[in-house]
């Protein structure tokens, strides 16, 4: 008998996702699902996961545990958003206007919008001020099922406030449940100082940010937007080389808005993902497919800068890329912090299965995060991170319905109407 402080009984269906990571191909639909199914933790990992009997035969419950009645619902792992630029200060709403009246993402940077306006409003915020916006937004993705969430610093775009915003994103991962795995992306756009002298810019990044960022040791990673007009794949492929032996992992932002050469550049670095990928080729896919690179989808962000179409998940799947899938909360285009919209438009805008965007959402989130050790799926040993799903995998796409009856985040019920009971 293993001791047990937390049971999630009698689900009807538990979609474990156990099993490799990250999975590409066919195996990217393998949810690994068990009907009539429990899951129990003790100390915020599970300890048993199974059918509802079994588990029942093979755990003792503590005698404060917590009970959560969880028939009528589909048990998932937590989701992993593994792509976010939650933290920045200021407003950019009216861009969205501006974008239903007919003005490109590229318009309305030329007009002062977009990146630069929010690095504007950062640089004069404190970093207290950024921890206190950014808490309800974390806490709107926990209730949409986010327990693990990557976070991104880059409206800086000077030493003092990257650094700053990177503090923000440590404190925050102690002041709330969300798990938070912090990148630095000083390379998210060329300062609007640094315009007619964007080599100095580079330098700046290399020479000083990423030595700073690394002896606060502030992040995991380090990002580039790899993109026409922002930086260039020889530029990319410097900073996110100079990351490496500081200890900063490469990931990148890859032919968002144009074919760019950010997938063959992710996958000359080495990156661990490459996201966005609206435009990538064959030859992209390929490449991605044979250095390992998981791409990281972002349908939202499509969505809401109306780019008119998405990346070409089928093709990557083809190709034997792992997808994962974010949400890109940021001010301009990354409007909904929802794990579940984002997947119910991976399976109607992207042709992709219910089951393949599920295994995105974390299975593979965790494997673009690196944490496929701790989060991921729902197996013994692993963090008991879940959702409570109100019916089947497909009430998901109720967007708008409250159909996230729960949240448990480390063994803990931490967000959703579903109570529980003391044993
Ligand atoms: O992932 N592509 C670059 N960065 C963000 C947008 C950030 C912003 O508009 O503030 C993205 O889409
Ligand atoms: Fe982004």
């Amino acid at each position: 008998m293993t001791r047990a402080d937390i049971l999630i009984d009698h689900a009807d269906s538990v979609a474990t996702c156990r099993g490799p990571a990250p999975r590409a191909g066919r195996a990217q639909g393998d949810i690994a699902a068990i009907p009539g199914a429990s899951v129990a933790a003790w100390r915020g990992r599970i300890v048993a996961v199974g059918p509802a009997d079994e588990v029942a035969r093979s755990v003792t419950l503590e005698p404060d545990a917590v009970v959560v009645d969880a028939r009528g619902t589909t048990v998932v792992p937590g989701f992993v958003d593994a792509h976010t630029h939650v933290v920045f200060a200021g407003d950019r709403r009216e861009e969205l206007t501006r974008r239903l009246a007919g003005a490109t993402y590229a318009e309305i940077a030329a007009a002062g919008g977009g990146i630069v306006r929010t690095v504007t409003a950062t640089r004069e915020a404190s970093e207290a001020a950024l921890v206190e916006a950014a808490l309800p937004r974390l806490a709107d993705a926990l209730a949409q099922g986010t327990t693990t969430c990557e976070v991104k610093s880059g409206y800086g775009l000077d030493t003092a406030t990257e650094l700053k915003m990177l503090r923000a994103i440590r404190t925050l991962a102690a002041r709330q449940p969300v798990d938070l795995s912090p990148t630095f992306m000083g390379a998210h756009e060329i300062p609007v100082e640094y315009r007619d002298r964007r080599a100095a810019y580079v330098r700046l990044v290399i020479d000083e940010m990423l030595p700073a960022v690394a002896r606060e040791g502030l992040a995991e990673w380090n990002d580039v937007f790899c993109e026409s007009g922002v930086f260039t794949p020889a530029e990319s492929r410097a900073i996110l080389d100079a990351g490496k032996p500081l200890g900063l992992r490469p990931r990148i932002h890859a032919d968002e808005l144009a074919l760019s050469g950010g997938a063959m550049t992710a996958a000359a670095v080495g990156a661990v993902s490459a996201d966005h990928l609206i435009h990538v080729d064959e030859a992209g896919a390929t490449a991605l497919a044979d250095a390992g690179v998981v791409a990281t989808l972002l349908p939202a962000a499509a969505f809401f800068l109306k780019l008119g179409r998405y990346a070409p998940a089928r093709l990557l799947i083809g190709r034997g890329v792992p997808v994962a899938l974010a949400t890109d909360m940021n001010p301009g285009g990354g409007f909904s912090p929802s794990m579940p919209f984002v997947i119910a438009l991976a399976a109607f805008g992207m042709g992709m299965t219910l089951e393949e965007a599920l295994v995105a959402a974390t299975v593979n989130g965790a494997a673009a995060l690196r944490r496929s050790h701790d989060i991921g799926s729902l197996e013994d040993g692993k963090l008991l991170d879940c959702v409570l799903i109100d019916g089947t995998l497909a009430d998901l796409a109720r967007i708008g319905a409250p159909v996230v009856a729960g949240v448990v985040k480390r063994g803990r019920l931490v967000a959703g109407r579903l109570g529980s009971s003391r044993v």
